[in-house]
């Protein structure tokens, strides 16, 4: 034991002081330097390292470009939960030198429980250890096509649960104890950093695993899964029902006259709608006048904006109440196949429905478990009973809706969670739904839990909005220094400085240059 200590610690000095060699590298990053990790429910089937160079080239997120070859241990751990008839492969890697003490869970998108390697190299630049898994799955992000269903067309439970939360659980066990191994020293904190699917993880995590991260910064996440997904498909039953598919170049100019007429609500003439709450433009006053950019010239017609108002009124029952949100005014409602009124056209007057390929895909996979079911044979009442069987057989798996923070509160746990009020895919509102859930259960959840929205934002990244330039780091600084977060810092794609607020507070304009983020205060309204 005491031999033990003194080895990892003598690696430890190699590993993480010294100026690292090919050949020290290859004696630290090896299965032999690494204790294989132990699993709860788990059996470990291989541990296989590389000493890895890594040509990250930047942030797709921030859009900072800022290149520079990494060098880590890159750790895979093959496992499986006997029984389940599943294979994981979970990925940590570990800098060979300036190692910051820090482990962060590095969140998926879509179905894929993990992203690709350029989060992880986020990670690495910044000296964090890293851990990722596939959840036993391929990293295919739209469509579970190759996991979901058996040849006889069965859910496979196994897998969906490794997805929706137990390998994201081992994943923290396995990235502290290799973190662990490797340096000689556990990390001093745990971090996971997600967004979309990865923000529902963050979230899942404070749920049900309130001790495996300290920080957490969760954003636009996909909670309400069940929920949220059926409503997905919504803009494109409007679509099938009125017989109408408007071409993008029509909805984008329906898009563009919604924020004209609702911008300046908030006091500033930015593109960007920070209010849409306060907007109440009707786009059937839009019928009959040209949607410029159209090639030949072609008017909205009152099927099109027809299309719009519901796709932002959300997914109704055949009795018209409530069922689910929709989207604000002023997202994109067809932006490549990743939005929800997306047409496909041989020309602006003849398009057909293209439905977003992960709604259509948990309708027909997990719902009807019929991969070749036509959605388009939907009539109306089909989408109620559709809701009401997704809800009943997968909310209590994924849904990720659980107001109850308090274990993750008494851990002393912080989270951060910020959502772009133009989403295009995830309805913010179903996050601020949630947050009032919270805040109803704990009226004192600022003290560990804040919530931005992000005006003119779209899904994670893009928008003409001021998107959050480090969130995690407001999180290391609440976690580390105790330091809440008053506001997060943002920017535009060209370079105009923003604040966000914790929620229900909005950025107000106070006078001076409308690109400085010092002219904005958090207040109650506009
Ligand atoms: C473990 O994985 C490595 C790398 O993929 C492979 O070469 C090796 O054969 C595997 N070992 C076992 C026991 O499966
Ligand atoms: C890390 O190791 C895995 C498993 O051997 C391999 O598939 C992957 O390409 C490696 N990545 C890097 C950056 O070395
Ligand atoms: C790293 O990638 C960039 C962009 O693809 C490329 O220009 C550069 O040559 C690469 N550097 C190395 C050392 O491979
Ligand atoms: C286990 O999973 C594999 C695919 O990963 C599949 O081919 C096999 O049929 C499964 N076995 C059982 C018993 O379900
Ligand atoms: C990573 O460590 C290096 C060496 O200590 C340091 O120069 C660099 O600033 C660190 N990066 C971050 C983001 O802290
Ligand atoms: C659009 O409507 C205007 C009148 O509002 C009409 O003059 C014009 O011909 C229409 N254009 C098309 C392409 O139908
Ligand atoms: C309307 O339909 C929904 C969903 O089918 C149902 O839950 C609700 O009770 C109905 N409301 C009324 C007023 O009939
Ligand atoms: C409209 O598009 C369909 C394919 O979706 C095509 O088969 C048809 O020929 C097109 N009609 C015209 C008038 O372009």
């Amino acid at each position: 034991m005491f031999l033990k200590t003194l080895t990892s610690l003598v690696l430890a000095a190699t590993a993480s002081a010294l100026a690292t060699t090919p050949a020290v590298e290859a004696r630290v990053c090896s299965p032999r330097h690494i204790a294989p990790p132990s699993i709860p429910d788990g059996l470990v089937l291989n541990l296989s390292t590389v000493p890895a160079s890594y040509n990250y080239t930047g942030s797709e997120t921030t859009g900072t470009v800022d290149p520079s070859i990494l060098h880590f241990c890159n750790v895979t751990v093959t496992y499986t939960h006997p029984g389940k008839n599943d294979t994981i492969h979970t990925t940590v890697w570990l800098p060979f030198a300036n190692w910051n003490g820090r482990l962060q869970g590095s969140g998926g998108g879509g179905y894929a429980t993990r992203s690709d390697d350029t989060k992880l190299g986020d990670a690495v630049v910044k000296n964090y250890s890293v851990v990722a898994t596939d959840g036993g799955h391929a990293v295919v992000s739209q469509t579970s096509t190759t996991w979901s269903l058996d040849a006889d067309n069965n859910v496979n439970m196994a897998l969906l649960e490794d997805f929706a939360y137990i390998a994201l659980a081992d994943a923290a066990t396995i990235g502290k104890q290799i973190s662990h191994s490797f340096y000689g020293r556990p990390p001093r904190h745990a971090y996971w950093n997600g967004c979309s699917t990865g923000g529902r993880q963050g979230l899942i995590l404070a749920q049900r695993f309130p001790t495996a991260y300290n920080g957490i910064m969760a954003a636009a996440p996909a909670i309400n899964w069940p929920s949220f997904l059926v409503a997905e498909y919504w803009p494109q039953f409007v679509m099938n029902q009125l017989q109408t598919y408007p071409a993008t170049c029509v909805t984008d100019a329906i898009t563009a006259a919604t924020i004209e007429a609702c911008d300046a609500l908030d006091g500033v003439s930015d593109g960007v709608i920070s209010s849409p709450d306060l907007c109440d433009f009707d786009p059937r006053t839009l019928v009959g006048t040209p949607a410029h950019n159209c090639t030949p010239a072609q008017n909205i017609t009152r099927k099109d904006a027809e299309v719009v108002r519901r796709t932002w009124e959300g997914l109704r029952a055949a009795n018209g109440s409530f069922l689910w949100y929709g989207l604000n005014p002023g997202a994109p409602l067809s932006r490549g196949a990743s939005s929800l009124a997306h047409t496909t056209c041989t020309s602006s007057t003849n398009c057909t429905g293209t439905p977003f390929p992960i709604s259509a895909d948990w309708i027909k996979q997990f719902v009807l478990q019929d991969p070749s079911f036509d959605l388009t044979s939907f009539v109306p009442g089909d989408l109620d009973r559709i809701l009401a069987s997704s809800k009943a057989r997968y909310n209590h798996i994924i849904g990720t809706d659980n107001p109850d923070l308090s274990a993750f509160k008494r851990a002393g746990g912080k989270m951060i969670t910020w959502h772009g009020l133009a989403d295009q895919l995830i309805f913010p509102k179903g996050t601020e739904q949630y947050y009032r859930r919270v805040e109803a259960r704990d009226p004192t959840l600022r003290d560990f839990y804040r919530f931005f929205e992000a005006p003119g934002v779209y899904h994670c990244h893009d928008g003409p909005g001021a998107f959050p330039t480090d969130p995690l780091s407001a999180v290391v600084d609440w976690v580390e220094n105790g330091m809440a977060p008053e506001s997060i810092d943002a920017k535009t794609a060209d370079g105009s400085e923003r604040v966000l607020c914790p929620y229900p507070l909005v950025a107000v304009y106070q006078g001076g240059d409308v690109r400085d983020k010092a002219s904005y205060e958090c207040a109650k309204g506009y």
